[in-house]
């Protein structure tokens, strides 16, 4: 995509979430040439490659391709629960923020939130919280984790606080879910294999059209029996899908090309962050930058965020608002060293 700046015409450079990305020639010809069956009746052979390689990946017995990550969450959230129950997530995670109230409406559950720190809580946070097993109190049942944590900054949970909320949950008896949307991005930038981050879940979140660059699908992933329950979720939720392997072909092409190359997202990232933190209108947790997104606070200029963007957006460089004074860019595969360049040239000439 191109805009008119002036009198000439710029590339864009799309940085309002890696889910922008466009499939490569190399993904539609592993698309075109997708052997597929009905997926309902469980005989696309593709599709079944998928689960059994992100399920493998992962260290889990089983998976289920779903066309969402919304609706992956949505189905584990389900699995875990009955009407009434309580869930215990970070106040800035997905599921309580950007899926349309679908917890209350359609799982009928209550979030309990609690204010975390780049997006990430403690167990004494969640244990201080738990309802006594009187009948006044809504049944404490599950303990949610978004890593890396999109709101917060692409930011990543530490795996140590993560063992201790798995012990709080064997204790109260309660489930533990990961919205890992971007674990494979976790996994580029801490070394650390998807099995290993996911080892401590009942139930794991993954989407394939994020970092990885397809252009649909997410998975649930956990034990057989929790993926034979979550395939009556995906039916009550008219997720069943037929002749899918065209599209869980380049889930396959993702997960096989594209995680390797993700600390690129990261790097460039940085290299953004720095270059704009540098500026006196802007301040950035550096810290918090550990993949491929990035939280800028515009206070320290007086602008907001939106503002901020509609400059941006004349120029070229698209970023998304986060009302008030927040806006966030993120990095992805269909970016490269010299738009990143072009992006940091732009944001000195219009605020330096
Ligand atoms: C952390 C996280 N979880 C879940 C989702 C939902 O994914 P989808 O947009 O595929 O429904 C997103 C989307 O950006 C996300 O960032």
């Amino acid at each position: 995509m191109h805009v008119q700046t002036g009198t000439t015409m710029q590339r864009i450079i799309d940085l309002r979430s890696d889910t922008v990305t466009k499939p490569s020639p190399e993904m539609r010809r592993a698309m075109y040439d997708a052997e597929v069956g009905d997926d309902v009746f469980g005989d696309d052979p593709t599709v079944i490659k998928l689960q059994e390689r992100v399920a493998g990946l992962l260290g889990r017995e089983a998976a289920l391709f779903v066309p969402s990550g919304s609706m992956a969450n949505l189905i584990a959230m389900s699995c875990h629960t009955s009407p009434g129950d309580e869930v215990y997530c970070e106040a800035g995670c997905h599921a309580f923020n950007y899926e349309g109230g679908s917890a209350g409406m359609i799982a009928g559950v209550m979030m309990h939130i609690i204010e975390g720190v780049r997006g990430a809580f403690t167990a004494e946070q969640v244990e201080e919280r738990l309802r006594p097993g009187d009948h006044h109190f809504a049944p404490s049942r599950l303990i949610w984790v978004e890593n890396s944590a999109n709101r917060a900054g692409g930011t990543i949970f530490p795996q140590d606080e993560i063992s201790r909320l798995r012990e709080l949950a064997d204790r109260r008896g309660m489930g533990f879910h990961l919205d890992g949307a971007r674990l494979w991005n976790v996994a580029a930038a801490t070394g650390k294999s998807e099995a290993e981050l996911a080892a401590p879940f009942d139930s794991i979140n993954v989407c394939l059209s994020k970092g990885l660059g397809a252009p649909i699908g997410s998975l649930v992933v956990g034990s057989r029996e929790f993926i034979d329950e979550s395939h009556r979720f995906r039916k009550r939720f008219g997720g069943g899908m037929r002749q899918v392997g065209v599209i869980a072909a380049a889930g396959l092409y993702a997960v096989e090309h594209n995680r390797a190359r993700l600390v690129e997202d990261h790097r460039r990232a940085r290299k953004l962050a720095e270059a704009i933190n540098g500026l006196d209108p802007f301040e950035i947790d550096l810290q918090g930058v550990a993949t491929n997104i990035i939280i800028v606070d515009t206070s320290p200029g007086g602008s907001s965020g939106p503002e901020v963007i509609a400059r941006l957006k004349d120029e070229g460089v698209w970023g998304t608002s986060f009302g008030g004074a927040k806006f966030r860019l993120v990095t992805h595969l269909d970016l490269n060293d010299a738009d990143i360049d072009r992006a940091i040239d732009m944001f000195r000439s219009l605020f330096g």
